[in-house]
């Protein structure tokens, strides 16, 4: 398989390395990891392709179908099941890698085509007591394993075997995937780059008069021209009330005069992700009321970024920023109690129903637990995640001062955990009110 062009992404030395260090914790267990299949869009139309996260954090075979297989005691450690080569249906649904593929481009230490699964696949899995899979996400292949392990089973009066447990395989890998490696980190860097840009150059084609989805385009179009596969998510332009809903994605609205603009948009590169958040004034003036209101999140941004540091948790960062938030609430008179009452009785839940953090890497909401047993996660050198506070004042809430009904404010800025303390990636795109504006329709 040829192209022009060669995709970002992490060094083949770098997948290597991830495979050898679950193998080594695999011991007497296998590992079967599919990458998923296509998705419809519609009647035989089919999404852009994305693989499996655990698939793509252990290679970077880009086929869907394929299935990779790690057993460390097998002849062949790594093992890949991948689409044949077939010069008919290449025409139509483009190159294929083919076994061989796998071997020299991708690996793999021995790999077949599909059609020879109900072959090979039985003796990689004969004699382990442990199957890393997760089941009920695949249902062909939950229906083969089903029927390969029924007739090991059967068959152990023959000196067969079947696994006994069946583990999640994310009890490994999600704990691999949440610290980031150098090249990891690079890769995240680009993606928060491209992303940066992409927000600036939404600010700077943003006015009354344009539509969501013109400004919509502008950050996908930056997010292709810088050499990104696209958007990581749906991304979102919520002008005005749209603002206030969180998954807003439809972006099919004129933006007004005196509207809030709340973009959240970022870049898949490299299989990595940015989550970028700013909220900016159409007109590039904020009201008096507006830039109170945006300085209340635009000061939790801050304070959760300063925040963030070795030993600090997720959890901590979040109990400050609600606490941030709801004093600021008070002050917009919109809770009229202690700012004790208002975090014991959760009053800030109708204006900020979210979370502050999570996890950031090859999914956007990326793998990793966020508490151990019972208690918050100290967070370590190489974890990378989101913080980002909002407000959210609904049109229909007549409680809110008229002048900021059906208004939101989000900002988003993702950092990763250094040895000392923590680096922010996305700091490219302003966020100080008088920085943003002087951005808007320039
Ligand atoms: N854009 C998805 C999120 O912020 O979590
Ligand atoms: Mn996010
Ligand atoms: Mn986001």
């Amino acid at each position: 398989m040829s192209s022009d062009r060669t995709l970002p992404g992490p060094s083949p030395a770098e997948y290597a390395l991830r495979r050898q260090r679950v193998l080594a914790a695999l011991k007497q267990s296998v590992m079967i990891v599919p990458a998923g299949s296509l998705t419809t869009y519609a009647n035989d139309c089919d999404n852009r392709y994305r693989p499996d996260g655990n698939f793509r954090y252990l290679t970077g075979f880009p086929e869907p179908g394929a299935i990779l297989v790690l057993r460390p005691d097998a002849e062949y450690p790594v093992t890949m099941f991948v689409p044949a080569r077939d010069a008919q249906q290449e025409v139509w649904t483009g190159r294929r890698h083919g076994p061989e593929g796998a071997t020299q481009v991708h690996g793999a230490d021995a790999a077949y085509p599909l059609e020879l699964i109900a072959d090979k696949l039985p003796a990689l899995i004969d004699g382990c007591d442990t199957l890393y899979y997760s089941p009920w996400r695949h249902a062909d292949l939950d229906a083969r394993l089903s029927s390969i392990l029924k007739t090991l089973r059967q068959k152990e009066r023959f000196g067969r075997r079947a696994p006994h447990t069946i583990v999640e395989p994310g009890e490994l890998l999600s704990e691999m995937r949440l610290t980031k490696t150098a090249e990891e980190v690079a890769l995240l860097e680009r993606a928060c780059a491209i992303s940066a840009e992409a927000h600036r150059a939404a600010m700077s084609v943003a006015r009354p008069g344009v539509g969501e989805w013109e400004i919509q385009s502008e950050i996908e179009r930056v997010f292709r021209q810088q050499g990104a596969a696209g958007p990581g998510y749906g991304t979102i332009v919520g002008s005005g009330a749209n603002g206030c809903i969180l998954h807003y994605v439809e972006n099919e609205s004129v933006v007004k005069d005196g509207e809030l603009v709340l973009v959240d948009a970022g870049a898949e590169y490299g299989g990595y992700n940015g989550d970028i958040t700013r909220t900016f004034p159409a007109s590039g003036k904020f009201t008096a009321a507006q830039r109170a209101f945006y300085e209340i999140v635009h000061d939790a941004l801050e304070q959760g970024l300063a925040a963030a540091k070795p030993g600090a948790t997720i959890d901590g960062i979040h109990a400050l920023t609600l606490k941030l938030l709801s004093q600021g609430l008070i002050e917009l008179g919109l809770i009229k109690t202690s700012l004790d009452e208002a975090l014991e009785r959760e009053l800030y839940l109708p204006y900020y129903m979210h979370r502050t953090s999570h996890w950031l890497g090859i999914d956007v909401h990326d793998a990793g637990r966020y508490r151990q047993l019972e208690a918050s996660r100290p967070l370590t050198e190489g974890m990378v995640f989101t913080i980002e506070p909002g407000l959210y004042l609904q049109s229909g809430d007549e409680t809110v001062p008229a002048e900021l009904r059906g208004q939101a404010v989000r900002l988003e800025d993702n950092v990763v955990i250094t040895a000392t303390g923590a680096r922010n990636l996305t700091r490219s795109v302003p966020v100080a009110a008088d920085e943003v504006c002087a951005l808007v329709g320039r």
